[in-house]
C-alpha cells in the first residue's frame, strides 16, 4: 500500500535541488548528438498543480520554487532550471510544477528515450495520460527498482538513471543499493543520480557512504540543509543528491548553485550545504 503522494511536496526545496542537478546532467548529455536513455525509476505523476488541495495543504513550494520565481540574481544553472519551470507555466504566474518526467520531456531530444516507472495507480494514470502516447516514452506501472535491470545498457550505450524513491519505510534504502549495484555491474558507464532525504534515520545518514562504495570511478555528493528538525528530531531538514559518474563540469557548477540556494531557501540560521566529490 503506497501512501506517499508527491503532489503534497511538489516544488519544495528538495525538488529544487534535485531538478537543478537533473537539468545540469541532461544539458551535459545533450552536448553530444548520440542518443541516450533516461530511466526514471520513481517518476511520480509527471506534473502538479500548485493551486490544488494537495500542494496547498502545507504550501511546501512557497519555501521552494516560489522563492526563486521573482529573483533577478539567479546563477546560470538555477536560471536554466527556472526557465523549464516557466515553460511549464504558460501564464506569468507560478501555477504548476513540472515533475522529473516533465523536465525530461522538455530537455530530451527527439532521438532520446524516456522510461518511466510509477507504482501508485493514480499517479501512474495521470502520468500515462500525460506522456504515454509519446513515441519515445514508455510509462510502466511496475516496480522501478526491479525494472531498472531490464533498461541498462541501452543500445546507444549512453544512459542516465534518476532514482528518487519515497523512502516510505526503511526498505527503500537497501533497495537503492541493491538495484544500483546490479545496474552498475551491467553498465558501469551510466550516470546514476540518487535523491535522498536528510531525516533522523541511520539508513539515510549511511546512504552516501554506501553509494560511494558503488562508484569507484567517480561521484559527486551535494546536500542542502534548510530547516531545523522539530524537537523530536523529525522533519525534512534538507536533502541530498548523489551522482555516480557525474559530468566533469558538475562540481564547478554546483559550487555556484549551492551557496545561492542555501541563502535563498534558508528557513533558519543554521542552513548549510555540503559539496564533496571524487573525480574520475
Ligand atoms: C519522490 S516521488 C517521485 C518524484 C519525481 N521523481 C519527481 O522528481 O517529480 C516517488 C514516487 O515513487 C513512487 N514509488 C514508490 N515505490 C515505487 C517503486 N518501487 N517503483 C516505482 N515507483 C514507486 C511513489 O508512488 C511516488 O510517486
Amino acid at each position: 500500500m503506497l501512501a506517499y503522494r508527491h503532489a503534497f511536496h511538489a516544488g519544495n526545496h528538495a525538488d529544487v535541488l534535485k531538478h537543478v542537478v537533473l537539468t545540469l546532467v541532461l544539458r551535459h548529455m545533450n552536448i553530444k548528438p548520440k542518443p541516450y536513455r533516461l530511466i526514471d525509476t520513481h517518476a511520480g505523476a509527471g506534473g502538479y498543480s500548485l493551486e490544488g488541495v494537495h500542494a496547498q495543504k502545507k504550501g511546501e513550494y512557497l519555501n521552494g520554487v516560489a522563492r526563486l520565481w521573482d529573483r533577478d540574481d539567479l546563477p546560470p544553472a538555477v536560471s536554466d532550471y527556472l526557465a523549464q519551470v516557466r515553460q511549464f507555466n504558460p501564464g506569468k504566474r507560478l501555477e504548476q510544477y513540472p515533475g522529473s518526467p516533465a523536465f525530461a520531456q522538455m530537455l530530451l531530444r527527439p532521438q532520446d528515450q524516456l522510461r518511466l516507472f510509477e507504482l501508485h495507480p493514480t499517479d501512474h494514470r495521470i502520468l500515462d495520460a500525460y506522456l504515454g502516447t509519446s513515441p519515445s516514452v514508455q510509462v510502466k506501472d511496475t516496480d522501478g527498482f526491479d525494472g531498472l535491470k531490464g533498461q541498462v545498457p541501452p543500445d546507444s550505450r549512453r544512459a542516465v538513471v534518476l532514482m528518487d524513491p519515497s523512502y516510505e519505510g526503511t526498505g527503500d534504502y537497501g533497495r537503492v543499493i541493491a538495484s544500483l549495484r546490479d545496474a552498475i555491474d551491467r553498465f558501469p558507464l551510466g550516470v546514476y543520480l540518487v535523491w535522498y532525504p536528510q531525516v533522523s534515520k541511520l539508513e539515510a545518514a549511511q546512504l552516501p557512504r554506501r553509494l560511494e562504495s558503488l562508484a569507484p570511478k567517480g561521484w559527486l555528493h551535494a546536500r542542502l540543509t534548510v530547516q531545523q528538525p522539530d524537537a523530536q528530531g523529525f522533519g525534512l531538514a534538507g536533502s541530498g543528491v548523489f551522482v555516480i559518474n557525474p559530468p566533469h563540469t558538475l562540481h564547478a557548477e554546483m559550487l555556484t548553485v549551492l551557496p545561492y540556494l542555501t541563502e535563498v531557501l534558508a528557513q533558519y540560521a543554521g542552513a548549510a550545504y555540503l559539496l564533496d566529490h571524487k573525480a574520475v
